[in-house]
């Protein structure tokens, strides 16, 4: 029986880390020059699976649902529009330095740890109040309390061991450029702190041009960029993500139902990719932003603990209305559809259910709850051996031809396979080293099967199947391949179940 090792700690990730800047997967950015904080590349590996969790995102939203479609924002847009959503005025993170490490971090996030040792000493009813007393000078704006709260609760920097804190000041996490070449008369814009916006202003256009009747949803995939104060975590929290993001427009008086509806689906949607149920949870927003009447996460336990990996909002009218207010442009549908009294709905301002989630982070949830550890045998048989569990659809490669040896012809029929699978899936083809060898190479990456040519094919066309999740081999004809692998690592699998 194999057994899997179970590794819950810090040491988890960072042998995360590691194995995925090993085999292809990320990469720190400009590493030659000692790479740029918070700020990574994905490799060949990673590209192909991260690709893969776009389009099972994007297909499940635009395919499955026949009232959402998608749209591709450009990441500029009027200073305006952050005006608007709020951005300019309030999207911000107290901060906080050291005067003796020259240290900067978040102090909300400095208290919020105490809280977490609190509770892990059996007294959370004191990190209950702690954040209550944070987010009433939060609220307030009152920012030396903040810092009193600090001091009072004899909180020091960990690099220095002193209390020598500056005052807390809010940091605006948006980056700003200049748009216009001549420096007089450039404006200021900022990069995308969140793709919905790209959404929100494109309402109408959608709603006109593909004739939506609500309730309809638009969706978008694409970068965001924030000034993280702290960035932890590999690729947890970034500067530079991206976001997968739904905007679902409604009558009035019926987000809660949607709200319900989109977790449901949105649960769903991570079971089937192959994360377990035990590693999912719901999280519900105790204090709600300005703009939502309700708002949960769903969290997965990734190595540090149960974290955001989506969020979901009921958004109220709120950002439709605030563009409206601003542009000076109605936003509203005309809803001919008869209420309980037989009259039209009429005009307005539709509400919106948003689902929100970082490709990035569903990125680190599938390579955390892929990466195995597990050992088989005993004695002298005793082989341990790591690999990547990755559901077959979102695997960056699904199958490697490999031929047993390069002579006798084995070399050329293993290639011929090979040609002939790559049309249908991701294929790659290895004659290099032993097989184990090769087998371990793919184990690595995560690719669900491998096919080896042996001398067998030469006189009866079959080749061996390898499936790495339980070693075991199974003999199939060549020209079952393309129907058998192509079924098991095919999206529809995925979609079957939502
Ligand atoms: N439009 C709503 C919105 O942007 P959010 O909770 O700030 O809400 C949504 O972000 C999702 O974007 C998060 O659940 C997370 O998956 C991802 N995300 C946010 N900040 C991130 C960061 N700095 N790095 C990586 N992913 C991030």
């Amino acid at each position: 029986m194999a057994e899997q090792k179970q590794q819950d700690t810090a040491s988890a990730l960072k042998d995360i880390i590691s194995h995925a800047k090993e085999y292809g997967f990320v990469f720190p950015s400009s590493e030659i020059y000692d790479g740029l904080q918070a700020v990574y590349d994905y490799g060949q590996n990673g590209v192909e699976l991260k690709n893969n969790l776009k389009t099972l995102w994007w297909k499940a939203m635009t395919m499955l649902n026949d009232n959402v479609v998608g749209i591709d924002a450009s990441i500029f847009m009027h200073p305006l529009t952050w005006k608007a959503s709020g951005h300019v005025d309030s999207f911000n993170d107290p901060m906080i330095d050291n005067k003796d490490s020259k240290k900067r971090y978040r102090a909300d996030q400095l208290l919020e740890a105490r809280a977490e040792q609190y509770e892990a000493e059996g007294t959370p009813e004191k990190g209950k109040a702690l954040l209550q007393e944070m987010a009433k000078f939060l609220d307030a704006g009152e920012l030396d309390g903040i810092r009193q709260l600090i001091i009072d609760e004899n909180i020091k920097c960990p690099i220095s061991g002193t209390l020598n804190w500056t005052e807390v000041r809010q940091f605006n996490l948006m980056f700003s450029t200049q748009v216009g070449a001549v420096s007089e008369d450039a404006s200021l814009i900022y990069l995308r702190p969140e793709t919905a916006q790209g959404i929100f202003v494109n309402f109408l256009n959608v709603q006109k041009s593909g004739r939506m009747k609500i309730p309809f949803g638009i969706a978008q995939i694409g970068k965001a960029f924030r000034n993280e104060i702290v960035a932890r975590n590999f690729i947890f929290r970034m500067r530079e993500f991206e976001q997968m993001e739904m905007q679902f427009f409604v009558r009035p008086g019926t987000e809660m139902e949607w709200y319900n509806n989109w977790k449901e689906t949105r649960l769903k949607f991570h079971k089937a990719i192959g994360l377990p149920a035990e590693n999912l949870k719901f999280h519900d927003h105790e204090k709600l932003a300005h703009y939502a009447n309700a708002a949960v996460d769903i969290e997965y336990k990734f190595p540090f603990g149960f974290k955001e990996m989506e969020g979901i909002h009921s958004r109220t009218d709120f950002d439709l209305g605030a563009h409206q207010t601003l542009s000076k442009k109605k936003q509203q549908y005309f809803d001919p559809e008869l209420d309980e009294n037989g009259k039209p709905y009429g005009n307005y301002v539709p509400f919106v259910v948003e689902t929100s989630v970082g490709a990035d982070r569903l990125f680190l949830a599938i390579l955390c709850n892929a990466y195995t550890n597990e050992t088989t045998g005993e004695g002298e048989n005793l082989k341990e051996r790591t690999f990547l569990k990755f559901h077959p659809a979102v695997a960056p490669i699904k199958a490697a031809v490999l031929p047993l040896v390069k002579k006798d012809g084995l070399a050329e029929k293993a290639q011929d396979i090979f040609h002939s699978l790559k049309r249908s899936f991701n294929t790659t083809y290895d004659d290099g080293g032993a097989i184990g060898k090769r087998y371990t190479r793919q184990d690595l990456i995560g690719t669900p099967f491998c096919i080896a040519v042996d001398y067998q094919t030469m006189e009866d066309e079959t080749v061996t199947i390898r499936h790495r999740d339980s070693m075991e081999q199974e003999r199939v004809h060549i020209s079952e391949l393309r129907e058998k692998i192509g079924n098991a690592v095919s999206m529809e699998r995925v979609f079957e179940q939502l």
